[in-house]
C-alpha cells in the first residue's frame, strides 16, 4: 500500500511516498533554512510563507513517478508545531483528499519522528519500545507497548534538547542549526574541559531541564579560556550523559526490548555512538538524514496506524501532545 505523506510543522516543506510503512519511493524535502540563518532561528511568518511558495512544486516532485490512483491515502503532520506552518500542510492534504477521494490520515508529529526509524530498516524494532524523540522542540521519553499505544513517561520542563543546541551555537557564533555545528565543532574537542551541570540527572522521574544548562553555558562563554572545539564537546557531552542516563533507567524499569532514537537530535553522531554502546543490537534508530524532519516518517506513521478521519474535522494543532 502507498501512502503520500506530507510533513509542514516547522521550517521544512515535506512530501513523499511510502510502500508498506517501510520502503521509500521518493522523498522531497525543502528547507527554508538558509532564511533563517542569519538571524539565527525559525521565524514563523517567513517558513510559512515559504512553505505556501513550495508545497505544490514539492508535491509535484514528490508524485511524479507514481500513478495517483496507486496511493491509497493522504498522510499529513497536523501537530505539534508552528500554527502557520502546520496550517499550509493541512489544508492541502485535505484539498488532495476531497480532489483525488483518498483517506486522510492525520499524524502527529512526533509519532512521525519515532517512524522513521521503521523505514528502510531490515529488522523492525520490537515492542514494548522505549522511545527518546529529542527534537528542536521536545524531548520526551515515551514506551511504546504496540502501534498506537504510547505512554509518556516523561519530558522537558523547559527547553528541548535541540533548543538547547541551538541557543549555545548561537553563543558561540557557530550558526543555525546549533546541532550539526556544534557536533561539528566537537570532533576534536576535550569532552571534559568544562564540567558542565547534568540537569536532573538523579531525579526520581524521567523529566529533562536544559535551560540551566544554557545558562551555565552562557556563564562559561563569558570567562572562559577554553577554545570553542573544547566548550562544544564538553556541552554535548552533558546533553548526551542526561539523555542516556535517563534512558538507560527506564528501559530497565519498563523491561523495554528494543530502544529507539528519533527526532533532529537523534541524528548527532555523540548521542547514536552512545547508545549503541549502551544498547547494542537493540538500538533502532534511522539514517541520519531520516531523524530530522521529513515525510516519509508521517507515511510510515500513517500506514502502521491507518486511522483515517472525515476530511473536514482535520485540524492543524500546534500544541498537540504525544
Ligand atoms: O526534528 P527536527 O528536524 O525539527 C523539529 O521537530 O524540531 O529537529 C531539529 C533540531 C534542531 O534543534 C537541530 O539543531 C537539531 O535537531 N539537530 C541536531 C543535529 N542535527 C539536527 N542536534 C545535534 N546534533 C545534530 N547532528
Ligand atoms: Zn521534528
Amino acid at each position: 500500500m502507498k501512502i503520500l505523506g506530507i510533513e509542514t510543522s516547522c521550517d521544512e516543506t515535506a512530501a513523499a511516498i511510502v510502500e508498506d510503512g517501510k520502503k521509500i519511493i521518493s522523498n522531497v524535502v525543502a528547507s527554508s533554512l538558509p532564511l533563517h540563518a542569519e538571524t539565527g532561528g525559525v521565524i514563523p511568518e517567513t517558513a510559512a510563507r515559504e512553505q505556501v511558495r513550495s508545497i505544490i512544486p514539492v508535491i509535484a516532485e514528490a508524485t511524479k513517478d507514481t500513478e495517483i490512483d496507486s496511493i491509497s491515502a493522504v498522510a499529513v503532520s497536523y501537530g505539534p508545531g508552528l500554527i502557520g506552518s502546520l496550517l499550509v500542510g493541512v489544508e492541502t492534504a485535505k484539498s488532495l483528499s476531497l480532489a483525488w477521494q483518498k483517506p486522510l490520515i492525520p499524524i502527529n508529529h512526533l509519532v512521525g519522528h519515532f517512524y522513521s526509524a521503521f523505514l528502510q530498516g531490515s529488522t523492525e524494532p520490537a515492542f514494548p519500545i522505549l522511545a527518546l524523540i529529542v527534537s528542536g522542540g521536545h524531548t520526551e521519553l515515551v514506551l511504546a507497548a504496540d502501534h498506537g499505544k504510547f505512554h509518556y513517561l516523561g519530558g522537558t520542563r523547559d527547553d528541548a534538547a535541540g533548543e538547547a543546541f541551538d541557543k549555545v551555537a548561537r553563543l558561540l557564533d557557530l550558526g543555525y542549526p546549533g546541532g550539526p555545528a556544534i557536533q561539528k565543532a566537537a570532533e576534536k574537542g576535550d569532552r571534559q574541559a568544562i564540567d558542565f551541570p547534568r540537569p536532573l540527572l538523579d531525579s526520581k522521574d524521567y523529566d529533562f531541564s536544559f535551560s540551566g544548562l544554557k545558562t551555565a553555558a552562557k556563564r562559561e562563554v563569558e570567562k572562559t579560556k577554553v577554545s570553542t572545539q573544547d566548550f562544544a564537546a564538553s556541552f554535548q557531552e552533558a546533553i548526551v550523559d542526561v539523555l542516556m542516563s535517563k534512558s538507560k533507567k527506564a528501559f530497565k524499569e519498563f523491561k523495554a526490548t528494543s530502544f529507539l532514537l528519533g527526532g533532529g537530535v537523534a541524528a548527532n553522531a555523540q548521542l547514536r555512538n552512545r547508545a549503541k554502546k549502551i544498547f547494542g543490537e537493540k538500538l533502532f534508530v534511522s539514517d541520519p538524514k531520516l531523524s530530522i524532519d521529513n515525510a516519509a516518517m508521517i507515511a510510515s506513521a500513517a500506514y502502521f496506524n491507518f486511522k483515517p478521519l472525515p476530511c473536514l474535522s482535520v485540524k492543524a494543532d500546534p500544541a498537540l501532545l504525544i
